[in-house]
């Protein structure tokens, strides 16, 4: 586990594009998936310049999407296949057959997991996880208590999750209940692990990966032990 600290919101993205960048050039066409929230923002925007002038080509890769909620088509503005489209793959012209992204609204969400890890797998799988973290140490939508060891699933979303999102819609929309996310073993799968975690909201669930126990009352511990985990975090949590 490598931790790089970061001294403002312009290094702490210009660090995660760099990492991130890195594992593209070693590998041009790996299997990426995305996280959606604030704090991966900065990472897309610099993406998005850097593939305008073509010091990162993003055209070989493939991208997933690492959760979606529940019962939302992804045309709906609040979806976070909406979000992707929105900061990263319309601004970066990604070319839509090499996007895979959750179908909130699929009539059987189990079928949909299921077709989520097969397309993951004719890739051979994940060799770039990109992600955030939540205030109570959930990575996706892998809550407190979640098994460690699955695929795509389906998943209740703890209230302290429905409140933390709400918190971005000011229309009134209601954050769904229920979430559909790509597991923990998947996850430790992934060939190489970026966690961007910036904010003091996330200083626990930070703490609680730094102590190197596991613990599954705290899913991002599941990292720990990983053998390319990349951590990039704000100085401010470092403590
Ligand atoms: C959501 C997403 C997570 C994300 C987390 C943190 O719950 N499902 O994938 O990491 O929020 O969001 P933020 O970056 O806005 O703090």
């Amino acid at each position: 586990m490598l931790f790089e600290w970061t001294d403002s919101p312009e290094e702490f993205a210009e660090r995660g594009a760099a990492h991130a960048a890195a594992v593209i050039d070693d590998m041009p066409e790996a299997a990426i998936a995305l996280p959606t929230g604030s704090t991966p923002i900065g990472l897309y925007d610099r993406w998005v310049e850097r593939a305008a002038t073509g010091e990162v080509q993003l055209n070989r890769a493939h991208f997933f999407n690492l959760d979606e909620y529940a019962g939302l088509p992804q045309a709906d503005s609040h979806s976070f296949a909406a979000f992707l489209h929105r900061h990263f793959l319309d601004r970066a012209a990604i070319d839509p057959a090499r996007v895979r992204l959750l179908r909130g609204d699929a009539p059987d969400l189990e079928g949909e997991a299921a077709a989520h890890d097969a397309a993951v797998a004719a890739q051979g799988g994940l060799d770039l996880a990109i992600l955030g973290l939540g205030g109570n140490g959930h990575i996706a939508f892998n809550e407190p208590g979640a098994d460690w060891n699955q695929g795509t699933h389906r998943v209740p979303l703890t209230e302290a999750t429905r409140i933390a999102n709400q918190a971005y819609f000011e229309d009134g929309f209601t954050v769904p209940r229920d979430g559909l996310t790509m597991g923990i073993g998947m996850l430790r799968k992934a060939r190489r692990v970026l966690l961007l975690v910036t904010g003091v909201a996330k200083a626990e669930a930070l703490a609680m990966l730094r102590a190197g126990r596991p613990d599954p009352a705290w899913p991002v511990t599941a990292l720990i032990g990983h053998p390319h985990l990349i951590v990039v975090a704000d100085s401010a949590l470092r403590g």
